[in-house]
């Protein structure tokens, strides 16, 4: 039966199909996560030899069982808000400090100062807290996080290098960088960049590597390399994922070239994005001239990313895997955008009201990004 939707037999959700199929039918809408897609992922990441350590960066997804799952792993936490720090630390109240990096972005100065005295990780990503609030930092010792000056990744929004990105302090910024260090009395441990998400080409990290390992020898006090996340996963059928070989063998030749320096990652996407599904049940059913729509029970509401960056979620009817797709049909959520399209011309088997949608890599930035337009809230979540 799972020919019909050749492509998709290894994911975990074949096996799972009538746990999903009872929770999709029992509340409407329903994000699931796979505890052992979870666990492998992070196993995968754990296992690489090069890397010294991996933070989750929990923008993508802040599930507090995900939270736990990959603080028993051993794996870090990436956070960009305080609320984010403060929730981790609700959830983990034992965490090592030191398993958590704050790595704000135009955050009031009240964060820094809190991060600070909390004995937290805290990158800077520009000069002005340098030269604003000098005194909060001497004595300190903190990262600093570099525009390397190529941005990456599946969408013009997602990529954070370059001169229109607004993240990073730009390479020609080094000598007045350098100045403000020794001013304020503050030591940089550590450097850091990240150039966009959803990224497949390992020479990103290679060359993320080779520039800061560089200025690391200029800051003569940088131990500490953090190459960022963006790591990408497949969103098409048949299309081809990051090779983790390929990453191991890179991180081994930088380890080699620049030895003495630890390499850290803080990856998202890559660790909950292929563990979560959106399910939904169809509401009702539409011909438009030509043109068929299902409409479905959530939307936008709960995963904005079609919307947003016109990405790609396959859509597969779990209640007819059985069945020839043989309609091409508009997948819509019940948002009043024209813009609440989760998958447009997708080819399906003829669906009926009742139906559970399956809604493919879900995981990461799906409830993360969700909101309660039009009063709708978004889909719960749910761990298997
Ligand atoms: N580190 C930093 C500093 C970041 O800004 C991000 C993501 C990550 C790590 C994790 O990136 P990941 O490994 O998940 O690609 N909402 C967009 C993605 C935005 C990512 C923002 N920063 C999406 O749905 O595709």
């Amino acid at each position: 039966p799972i020919g019909k939707v050749r492509g998709t037999e290894g994911q975990w959700w074949h096996q799972r199909r009538e746990e999903l199929l009872a929770l999709g039918r029992e509340h409407g809408a329903a994000f699931v996560y796979d505890r052992s897609t979870l666990q492998s992922r992070a196993e995968a990441l754990q296992a690489l030899p090069g890397i010294d350590a991996v933070f989750y960066a929990l923008k993508a997804n802040w599930h507090p069982d995900i939270l736990r799952l990959f603080h028993d792993q051993g794996l870090g936490f990436e956070c960009v808000s305080q609320r984010e720090v403060e929730h981790v630390l609700n959830i983990l109240p034992d965490i090592d400090r030191r398993r958590i990096l704050f790595t704000p972005n135009f955050a009031p100065r009240s964060e820094y100062a809190w991060a600070l005295q909390q004995g937290i990780v805290l990158t800077l990503d520009n000069l002005y807290p340098l030269k604003a609030w000098p005194n909060l930092f001497t004595g300190r010792e903190i990262f600093i996080r570099i525009d390397t000056g190529h941005g990456r990744g599946h969408h013009d929004k997602v990529r954070t290098a370059g001169v229109h990105s607004k993240f990073g302090v730009p390479m020609f910024e080094l000598d007045e960088l350098e100045s403000l260090v020794e001013s304020s009395g503050v030591t940089v441990i550590g450097l850091h960049a990240h150039a966009g998400s959803g990224v497949f080409n390992v020479d990103n990290w290679a060359s993320i590597g080779t520039t800061l390992a560089t200025l690391a020898r200029r800051l003569k006090s940088v131990r500490i390399v953090d190459l960022g996340g963006g790591l990408g996963v497949p969103e098409r059928l048949g299309q081809p994922g990051i090779v983790l070989a390929d990453f191991a063998a890179m991180i081994e030749a930088l380890r080699a070239a620049y030895p003495g320096l630890a390499l850290w990652i803080e990856p998202g996407r890559y660790l909950v994005a292929e563990a979560g599904v959106l399910l939904a049940q169809v509401t009702q059913l539409k011909g438009k001239g030509e043109v068929h729509y299902i409409g479905v029970a959530t939307g936008m509401n709960s995963l904005i990313r079609p919307a947003l960056y016109g990405a790609h979620h396959e859509i597969l009817n779990l209640s007819r895997l059985e069945e020839a797709p043989t309609e091409i049909v508009n997948v819509v959520g019940p948002i009043c955008e024209s813009g609440d399209v989760l998958g447009a011309e997708r080819l399906l088997p003829p669906s009926e009201e009742g139906d559970v949608l399956l809604i493919a890599t879900a995981g990461a930035y799906g409830r993360a990004m969700s909101s309660c337009y039009n009063l709708r809230e978004p889909a719960r979540e749910f761990m298997i």
